[in-house]
């Protein structure tokens, strides 16, 4: 549904070149929720509005629903009228809702439609409608002043959806509002999106936001995107970044003389019958310190995190195990590590006795 192909842009600011794309490929499925994430300055603003050609981009192409955007004249205000009418298709959702105080909330809706040449009563009926979907049907006569962050949103979402858009982008929409606030109209996106079939390309800096609705993220950083996948998929990637802030798995070891270690299993391998194997087998408790998991396809994918009593190089025979059955082990910690500067090495050379004895 949308596709950016080396999307760059580069902003000329007092003689200075700042990139703030560096060669972007993105895709976002027709239905989707894809969410991206990276710190302040990472370039996801520049992003969304690249994507809408609020921006245009310096180099690269942006494809929404099989039209290329980049090869239509004009950008931002000066758009021509072809780009214009494939912006109009694309709904686009603020952070600080951008209200006018001079309309009421149904003028505000109302406002695009305007700008499509709509005629006044089929204005009046649709902005009727698309508040009613934003559950505010009894507050059309009101003024944005006399709302709650929560509300102004709503109509924000509601004037977004005027031109009955395919694809809505919303940057930062929920991170002026209270957490309760926050997941209503999270809701409100997820409803919008299974009922309209609306695919929704957002930006968040809350790993929160993507755990709860986003199908697909992406984690920005310096311009460029540096991991993405459908959640399921990044959980089930051994070392994934975005895995492993989305699914903290708890902490470093319990005790001294622990081996703490982090198992990505997917499909062919369920984790939990191996986990008591390795127990009986070698007859170790095991426990485990946290797990997240998700089923695609009938299969569980995910993480989890267990600690191995004694010291690393105790424990590369049951380590072995687990990679041996197709099991992805990565070391968290061990206890002496965790106490001293140098822990990539005995760690490093430990790996290397576990490949040796496999
Ligand atoms: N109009 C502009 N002119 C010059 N530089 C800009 C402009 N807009 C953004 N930048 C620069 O581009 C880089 C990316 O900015 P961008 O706003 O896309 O980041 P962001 O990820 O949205 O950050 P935040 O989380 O703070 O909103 C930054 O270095 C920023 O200073
Ligand atoms: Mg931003």
């Amino acid at each position: 549904m949308i596709t950016t192909t080396g999307l760059t842009k580069v902003y000329r600011s007092r003689g200075r070149d700042v990139t703030a794309l560096d060669g972007v490929d993105l895709h976002v499925r027709e239905g989707e929720i894809f969410g991206v994430v990276g710190r302040s300055g990472a370039g996801k603003s520049s992003l969304i509005r690249c994507v809408n050609l609020l921006e245009r981009p310096t180099s690269g192409t942006v494809v929404v629903d099989g039209r290329d955007l980049t090869a239509l004249a004009g950008r931002g205000p000066r758009a021509g009228a072809e780009l214009r009418r494939a912006r109009s298709r694309i709904g686009m959702v603020f952070q600080h809702f951008n209200l006018l105080s001079s309309r009421t909330v149904q003028g505000n809706v109302e406002l695009p439609l305007e700008i499509l040449g709509v005629p006044g009563r089929e204005r009046a009926r649709k902005a009727r409608e698309l508040l009613g979907l934003v559950g505010l049907a009894d507050h059309a006569r009101a003024w944005p002043a006399q709302l709650s962050g929560g509300q102004k949103q709503r109509v924000g979402i509601a004037r977004a959806l005027a031109g009955d858009p395919k694809v809505l982008l919303s940057d930062e929409a929920t991170s002026a509002l209270d957490p309760e606030t926050t997941r209503s109209v999270l809701d409100l996106l997820r409803d919008l999106n299974r009922q309209l079939g609306l695919t929704i390309l957002l930006i968040t800096h809350e790993m929160d936001v993507v755990k709860s609705i986003c199908d697909s993220a992406a984690l920005m950083r310096d311009g460029k995107v540096v991991e993405s996948g459908t959640v399921s998929g990044l959980l089930a990637t051994p070392g994934s970044e975005l895995a492993r802030e989305l699914f903290p798995l708890g902490g470093p070891p319990t005790a001294a003389d622990r081996t703490v270690v982090d198992v990505t299993f997917h499909g062919d391998s369920t984790a939990r019958p191996l986990i008591s194997r390795l127990s009986r087998t070698y007859d170790i408790d095991v426990s485990i310190l946290g797990a997240a998991m998700d089923t695609i396809g009938g299969r569980q994918v995910g993480r989890m995190r267990i600690e191995l009593p004694g010291r690393f190089e105790d424990n590369v025979v049951p380590i072995g195990f687990l990679r041996e059955r197709g099991l992805t082990v990565e070391i968290a910690g061990t206890a002496e590590a965790a106490g001293t500067t140098e822990t990539a090495e005995p760690v490093e050379a430990a790996e290397k006795t576990v490949e040796d004895a496999r």
